[in-house]
Parts: C-alpha cells; structure tokens; sequence
C-alpha cells in the first residue's frame, strides 16, 4: 500500500446542529449563495431555520432554487451567475447530493474560464478546477457522502452524458450532518441512499488492489451497519437513532477514509451514470439494477473476493475460498437484501428497455476508460461486456 489522504472538511454531526449553520458560514464568507433542490426543504421547515440561522448571524443570502435530482449543467451554469451578479463570497447547499454537487460546481465555476463542463471527466482538454468558493454542505438526505468529499456529479443535457469532477478545492470547509434533516425522506429515496452508501464501499470492496485487509473491513463494517439499521429507518422514518446510523455510514462511506490505498475505480458507479443521463431515474435505484448484475459478472474472474463477501456479510460457510457456490448465494442474499427494503433490482422496474444498451455502455467508457478503451474495474470491462451485464439486469 502506498497511499496519501487528505480530508479538510470540518464535520459537525448530530441531531440539532442545523443551529450552528450561521456561526459557520460566518466564519467563511460575508455573503452567501443558498443553493437548495425542488422544494423539500420549504415544505418541510428547514430552509426557514437554516435562513433564520444565518440572518441570526448576520449573513446575508441570495437563494438558488430548483437543482433537479441528476442536476444539469445549464442549471449550474444559473447559480454561477446568480453568486457572480450577488456578490456571494460563500456557498451554503441544503439538500440532497444533487444540490451539494452542484452548489460545489457552482463554486468552482464562478472562477472557471470558459465552459464549467470542461472539468469533467472524458473532456479531451479537460481542466481541472482550481479554485472555488467556500463551501459548506447540509445534507438533507444520507446516501452520496458528497457533503465531506471533493467530488460533484453533473449531466450535460445537450449530449446526455453525465459525467464528475473531483478536485481539492471541491471539498466543502465544513458540512453539518444533522440526521433530524432526514426524517421527511420517503421510503423509497431511503432505501435508494441506503443502497448508494453500501455501493460506495462495495466498489472498493470488490475492485481495489490487494492486500488492503484493514480497507477490508472498514468497507464490512459500513455495509453491516447499513443493513442492520437501514431497514428501520426505512419502516420508520422517524426513527431518529436509525437516521442517525444510517447518515454516519453515509459520510464515512465515501469521505475517501474507507478507500484509502485501494486505488479502486467505480465501474459499477460509473454504468449507472449513463442510465441516469439517459433517463433521470434516481442515482440509488440505477445502482440497486447494475449492482447484483454486475457482482455476477465480476464473480466469474475474482471468486474468492465475492465468496468472502459472502462470510463475513452473511456468513455463509465456505467449502473453500475459491467457493462459487457460496459466491453466487452471498449475491443472491444481497439482491433480496435490496428488494427487502424497496429497491428495484431490474431495468424494467425502473422503467428502461433494451433500445439504448450500447449507447450507455458507449457513453460509460467516453467518460472513463484505460489505455484499452475499456471501463476500469476488475475486470476491466469493453462495451460488450457491459452490454452483457445490462442485459443480464433487464
Ligand atoms: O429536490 P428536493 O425537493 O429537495 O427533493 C429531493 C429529490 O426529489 C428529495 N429530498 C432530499 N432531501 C429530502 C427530500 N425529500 C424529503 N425530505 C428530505 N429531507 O430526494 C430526491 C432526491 O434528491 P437527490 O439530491 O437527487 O438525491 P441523492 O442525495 O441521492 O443525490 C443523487 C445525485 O448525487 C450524485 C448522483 O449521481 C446523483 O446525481 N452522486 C454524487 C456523488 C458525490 N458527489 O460524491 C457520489 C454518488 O455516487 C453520486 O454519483
Ligand atoms: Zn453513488
């Protein structure tokens, strides 16, 4: 392993610590850009605490309304203007990973010259951004973790390619993780989260280097504890120690600690991308298709790793390490696991046919590929295989 890690995001968790909004903002910027989604938080009272928090502190806002789940570059290209022509010198998201991404984007793009769609990955040229606004995050919703990371996913809705960034002026200064937020996510955007976070770590989990055993169990100790209190919170929203389990395995499955050394790449990550460009279906739901797909795929070239994942998720005696049986039954467990709680598992349920299959897989390897144009992960996958592995999901 060789690895470095940096992470300056300040993280203020816990139930109530929307109060302390304004006191932090304050400390980053005099006026802020408030980028919030399609109206959840008006109809649920958070936006008036958070304004009411920052008034109380004497910072000025500018609103941003109307980020759109799978946000859009025009819409980014809207907030940049709006902090620009305000004035804002700081930018607050309140919401879900689809208002921090762009709110971060929106940052960096204030600064950016030329087209902000330039920093994504798959740009021949591509720049990568070096300077943004400070950022603080509010999730509204546990899943993406992209409240602590450096990173923002965006789609271009001229070329229907969604596509990310990440770079070190994209971590956020601080985010405030207050899973009280949360108890007004339906069941189904829950679960989704849920199948989001354990998908952050399982990417490592299954297409990192070897010889990471401590990574190893870090990425086992989110999906536990994901599958031990996902489903409360899933029955009840309101359950607030469930919200709060299930928000912190959220941050911690993609704050970058759990991949640290693993150089994975996020092949199951980057297929469903082009699902949701195409067809604006929730991110969580997308992966909860591809995942269990795309494990039976994977599991004919690396069974061992997947016949662990069976012991020690779902402790499933193995004959041998190499045992395919086992492998085959722990992705089985884990795809009932997904429906148990509300996900779909087939490109049907979410509304997809077979029409497109070679576009997404073309799109998913525009963005990323290897030397031999194929999508990173183990195995590394050509458009056919990618085609296989959709199909096998239909
Ligand atoms: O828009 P509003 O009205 O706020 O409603 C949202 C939206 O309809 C709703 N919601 C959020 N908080 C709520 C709530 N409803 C009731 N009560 C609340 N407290 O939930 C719906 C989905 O929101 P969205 O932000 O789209 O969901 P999510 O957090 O899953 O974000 C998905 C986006 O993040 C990207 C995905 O590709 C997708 O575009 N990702 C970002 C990552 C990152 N930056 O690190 C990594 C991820 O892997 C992912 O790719
Ligand atoms: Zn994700």
């Amino acid at each position: 392993m060789k690895f470095e890690f940096r992470n300056p995001t300040q993280l203020v968790f816990g139930a109530g610590t929307l109060s302390r909004l304004g006191e932090i903002v304050r400390t980053h910027g005099t006026k802020a850009l408030l980028v919030t989604g399609g109206g959840s938080v008006r109809r649920n009272g958070t936006l008036e605490r958070a304004t009411a928090s920052l008034k109380a502190a004497g910072v000025p806002v500018a609103k941003c309304s109307g980020v759109e789940p799978n946000p859009r570059l025009s819409t980014v290209m809207r907030g940049a203007e709006m902090a620009r022509s305000e004035k804002c010198d700081v930018v607050v998201a309140l919401g879900g990973g689809s208002t921090m991404d762009a709110a971060k984007i929106m940052a960096a793009a204030v600064f950016y010259e030329g087209d902000p769609w330039m920093m994504m990955a798959g740009q021949e040229n591509r720049r990568i951004p070096e300077k943004a606004l400070p950022v603080v995050t509010v999730p509204t919703l546990a899943a993406t973790g992209s409240e602590m990371n450096g990173g923002a996913v965006i789609t271009n809705e001229k070329t229907t390619v969604k596509s990310f960034v990440t770079a070190r002026c994209l971590y956020p200064r601080a985010a405030i993780v207050d899973p009280e937020l949360t108890v007004s996510v339906p069941p189904d955007q829950t679960a989704f989260g849920i199948c989001d976070l354990i998908t952050h770590v399982t990417e490592s989990y299954f297409n990192g280097v070897d010889g990471t055993p401590l990574q190893d169990r870090f990425a086992e100790g989110v999906i536990l504890t994901a599958m031990e209190w996902g489903p409360n919170a899933v029955a009840d929203g309101k359950d607030i120690e469930a919200r709060t389990q299930v928000q912190w395995a959220s941050v911690v499955a993609l704050n970058g600690w759990v991949q640290t050394g693993t150089a994975s790449p996020y092949p199951v990550h980057m297929i469903e991308h082009s699902l949701s460009a195409h067809h604006d279906i929730a991110h969580g739901a997308g992966l909860a298709v591809v995942s269990p797909a795309w494990m039976r795929f994977a599991a004919r070239t690396r069974t061992t790793r997947f016949a662990r994942f069976a012991e020690r998720i779902f402790r499933l005696p193995l004959k041998h390490p190499e045992d395919a049986k086992a492998a085959a039954e722990g992705i089985d467990r884990f795809e009932a696991f997904l429906r148990s709680i509300g996900c779909p598992t087939r490109l049907s349920e979410v509304g997809i046919g077979d029409a497109l299959l070679l576009r997404y897989a073309h799109d998913t390897v525009l963005v990323s590929h290897d030397a031999e144009g194929r999508l990173p992960g183990r195995p590394p996958m050509s458009e056919t295989d990618i085609v296989e592995v959709l199909r096998s999901a239909l």
